[in-house]
């Protein structure tokens, strides 16, 4: 039973509420590989998109994922709109709600502004990353990818390398990895690690040697380097970053034959990722990209309907 208003982080989702999502989405997912990609179970709905930071994947994907769903979806970026002129985060939020939103989502600087939204809005939240904090959808799509992959979550060791003190992209898939039983191994400069780590779950473990991390692992995933978060004054170069930290040919060999590479992009090739491996057969990069537009179809789907249909009833007979 889905009872969620909002989706703010994985830190609120209960293992079966993970578990709801990513089986709703292999539905989706099937969709998605048709001709015909559509579905009428959010007809009639609007999802207002207002991003306050770059995004390429998570803002079209969570518009294909609407319109796939049948809904209207409109976007907002801050640059084109009056943020420019000094309205605030709520002031926008109340407009675009004025406007019968039935869900926002929302990608913002600062960690938390999200939560504080979900508190003063009638309409649906959806965090689409706030700071270094959470981003919820790519801890489930990244999940639904390694169980696609791999049949299954649990006892899986799952190394996260790079930039986690900055990433919500690490604090988000070390929560909900931990949450369904894998072995989360952190590993990233000093610099770069987030002071008590390990508190984000009980198989969650920091590595300060990047080789022990990947040593027999069966998921590698690689983050960038946070920039606009000031990441870049924590290493001495990037050059001696990608000999440190970057994952290539030979630190992949240390992994399980079968590891697979992760990442959530964009990329900066050469930096954290040598383009061999980013390119290689053991890269499901492209892969977390399409589960992006199935997992967040059956978020959409999960906070607006409640779940109550079947997924399938929805699908055209037409493959
Ligand atoms: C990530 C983000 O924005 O947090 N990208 C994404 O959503 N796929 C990671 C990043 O920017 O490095």
């Amino acid at each position: 039973m889905w009872t969620h208003r909002h989706l703010l982080g994985v830190e609120s989702l209960s293992a079966a509420d993970i578990d709801a999502v990513l089986d709703r989405a292999e539905t989706w997912h099937a969709l998605c590989r048709r001709t015909e990609k559509k579905s009428t179970v959010l007809k009639g709905r609007t999802i207002i998109n207002v991003f306050f930071e770059a995004s390429t994947r998570t803002r079209t994907s969570f518009e294909a994922a609407g319109k796939r769903l049948g809904a209207d979806v409109v976007n907002v970026s801050s640059s084109g709109s009056s943020v420019t002129k000094g309205e605030t985060l709520l002031d926008t939020a109340k407009n675009l709600e004025a406007m019968r939103a039935d869900a926002l989502v929302v990608r913002h600087a600062s960690s938390g502004a999200i939560d504080f939204l979900a508190s003063r809005i009638r309409a649906s939240i959806i965090n689409a990353g706030d700071g270094a904090h959470e981003h919820p959808t790519q801890a489930l799509l990244d999940a639904f990818t390694i169980r696609r992959s791999k049949g299954r979550l649990e006892g899986l060791v799952v190394a996260i390398c790079g930039d986690i003190a900055h990433s919500r992209v690490a604090r988000s898939n070390a929560i909900l990895l931990g949450r369904k039983g894998a072995m989360v191994r952190l590993t990233a400069p000093r610099t770069m690690l987030p002071a008590h780590a390990e508190t984000l779950g009980p198989t969650v473990r920091v590595m300060p040697r990047f080789e022990d991390a990947v040593r027999d692992a069966d998921v590698v995933m690689m983050l960038r380097i946070q920039n606009e978060r000031l990441a870049g004054a924590m290493m001495s170069t990037t050059r001696e970053y990608s000999r440190t930290y970057g994952l290539g040919p030979v630190a992949l060999a240390k992994a399980k034959p079968d590891a697979i590479v992760m990442h959530p992009g964009p990329i900066n090739r050469g930096v954290e990722l040598d383009p061999h491996v980013a390119d290689g057969n053991k890269s499901v990069i492209l892969d977390q990209v399409e589960a992006g537009v199935a997992v967040r179809m059956a978020v959409l789907d999960l906070l607006l309907t409640g779940g109550n249909h079947t997924p399938s009833d929805a699908l055209s007979s037409r493959p």
